[in-house]
C-alpha cells in the first residue's frame, strides 16, 4: 500500500543528518541549537521537588494556572504587557508544536502562506500537512532584512498568513519596531494572519531590545506569538513552550490542541512556574552574548569568514570560501566526517535549496567545547 506524502521535504530533517553524523564521527557537535551546560540548579531542583510533591498527573489542557499566571506576570515585568493568563496563553509541548497548531487552527486547503527564508525547518512541511502552499520570500544578505516589495508581492486572495522569526534562526537577524510598522501597513486591509515564533527572545546582544508582536496593538489582534521554555532555560530536551494569541485565537488554537496532546509534562510546568515566580531565573542573554563574542574572537585565528555578528539567538553565520567551493552540504558533511566539527548548512533553511556557500555554528556551548572546536577549525587550510 502506498502512504500519502504529507509534505515536500525528502528524508531526514537536516538536525537528525547533522547530529547523526557528529555521533558517529564522534565529531564535536556546533549544528542543532542546544547548550551542551547544565541547566540552573534551582530549576532542576524544582523539578524533583514537584514530582516528589504529587505533581505527576494530567495537567489542565491550557496548562497550569499557576505557569499561565507566572507567564502573564513576567510578560508584565519584561514588556509591560498585560496578557490574560486564562484566555490567551496556552502550555504546549514546546514551540514547533505551537507552530504546528496555529497553523493547523487556521489553515484550510487551498490558502498560502508567507515564509521569509531562509527559515527553520519545520515550517514549510507544517504548512503542507494542512494543504495549504508556502510562498517563498528570500530575506535580503548580508542583514537577511525584509525586502518589503517582495512581500507586498507576494500576497493573493489566498494568504491566510506570513510567520516571522525575531531573532532569527538562523542569521541571528531582529526586527526593528519598524519592521513591525511596516508589516502592519501591509496587512492593514486584508485579514493575514500573523505568527510570530519568538523562541530566541532573550537571546539579543548589544544592548539591542526584542520587539515582540504583542507589543504592537494593532498587529497583536491578528497574531500568534510562540516562546520556547527551552531556549531561556537551557533545558531544551523539556519541550515545553507556549502560544500567547487573542481569546478567538486561542479557542481555536485549543480545539486542536486538545485533540493532539491534549496537556503537557506537569512537574515541568510546575518547576517552571516555581523557577518564574522566584526571581531566581538568571540572565541568559548575557551569558549567550559573552559565549557570541568568545566564538567570534576564537574564529578569526581561523579562514572561515563571519559573515555579520549575530544580534540573537544561539547562531552564528559564516563563510568557508577561502577554504573550499564544496556546495555547503557538501561540506558541513566534510567538515564533520574529516576535521570533527559539526555544523548546519544554510541551503537546508530554503525550500530550493539556495545555497550562498554558508553553514551555522551553535556557539550555545561550554567555553571548553568551543575552544576544543575552534582548534580543529584552525587545523585547516
Ligand atoms: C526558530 C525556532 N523556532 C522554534 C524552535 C523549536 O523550539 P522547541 O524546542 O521549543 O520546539 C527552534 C529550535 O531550534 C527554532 O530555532
Amino acid at each position: 500500500m502506498n502512504l500519502p506524502q504529507k509534505h515536500s521535504v525528502t528524508g531526514t530533517n537536516i538536525f537528525s543528518v547533522m547530529s547523526g553524523l557528529a555521533t558517529q564521527y564522534n565529531a564535536i557537535n556546533l549544528s542543532q541549537g542546544f547548550p551542551d551546560f547544565a541547566l540552573d540548579e534551582h530549576l532542576s531542583k524544582l523539578l524533583y521537588d514537584a514530582a516528589c510533591s504529587g505533581y505527576n498527573q494530567y495537567a489542565p489542557m491550557p496548562g497550569l494556572p499557576v505557569l499561565r499566571q507566572a507567564i502573564a506576570k513576567d510578560f508584565k515585568n519584561r514588556y509591560n504587557i498585560t496578557v490574560d493568563a486564562d484566555t490567551e496563553i496556552t502550555i504546549t509541548p514546546g514551540a514547533t508544536y505551537a507552530i504546528y497548531t496555529a497553523f493547523t487552527a487556521i489553515l484550510l486547503p487551498g490558502d498560502e502562506v508567507i515564509l521569509l527564508e531562509p527559515c527553520y525547518d519545520s515550517y514549510l512541511p507544517n504548512i503542507e500537512i494542512n494543504g495549504a502552499k508556502a510562498i517563498p520570500v528570500s530575506l535580503v544578505a548580508p542583514d537577511f532584512s525584509v525586502d518589503w516589495n517582495k512581500v507586498k508581492n507576494a500576497i493573493s486572495p489566498k494568504t491566510k498568513a506570513i510567520i516571522i522569526n525575531t531573532p532569527h534562526n538562523p542569521t541571528g537577524a531582529i526586527w526593528a519596531k519598524s519592521d513591525w510598522d511596516t508589516l502592519a501597513e501591509i496587512v492593514r486591509n486584508t485579514n493575514i494572519i500573523i505568527i510570530s515564533d519568538e523562541v530566541y527572545e532573550q537571546l539579543i546582544f548589544d544592548n539591542e531590545k526584542h520587539y515582540s508582536v504583542l507589543e504592537h496593538t494593532e498587529l497583536r489582534e491578528r497574531s500568534f506569538a510562540i516562546y520556547s521554555f527551552g531556549k531561556v532555560f537551557n533545558n531544551t530536551g523539556w519541550k515545553i513552550g507556549y502560544s500567547i494569541a487573542p481569546p478567538k485565537y486561542t479557542s481555536a488554537f485549543r480545539a486542536i490542541h486538545q485533540f493532539l496532546a491534549f496537556s503537557v509534562n506537569t512537574p515541568g510546568q510546575y518547576a517552571l512556574a516555581m523557577h518564574l515566580e522566584s526571581g531566581l531565573a538568571g540572565a541568559v542573554g548575557k551569558i549567550m552574548e559573552q559565549k557570541r563574542n568568545d566564538f567570534i574572537s576564537l574564529m578569526q585565528n581561523t579562514l572561515f569568514t563571519i559573515h555579520k555578528p549575530t544580534k540573537g539567538s544561539y547562531f552564528q553565520v559564516a563563510s568557508y570560501e577561502k577554504i573550499s567551493d564544496m556546495g555547503d552540504l557538501e561540506f558541513a558533511k566534510w567538515l564533520t566526517i574529516n576535521q570533527g566539527v559539526a555544523t548546519i548548512p544554510i541551503s537546508s533553511f530554503y525550500k530550493d535549496k539556495k545555497d550562498d556557500h554558508l553553514i551555522r555554528f551553535c556557539f550555545a556551548k561550554k567555553q571548553e567545547t568551543l575552544l576544543n572546536a575552534v582548534d580543529r577549525l584552525k587545523r585547516i587550510g
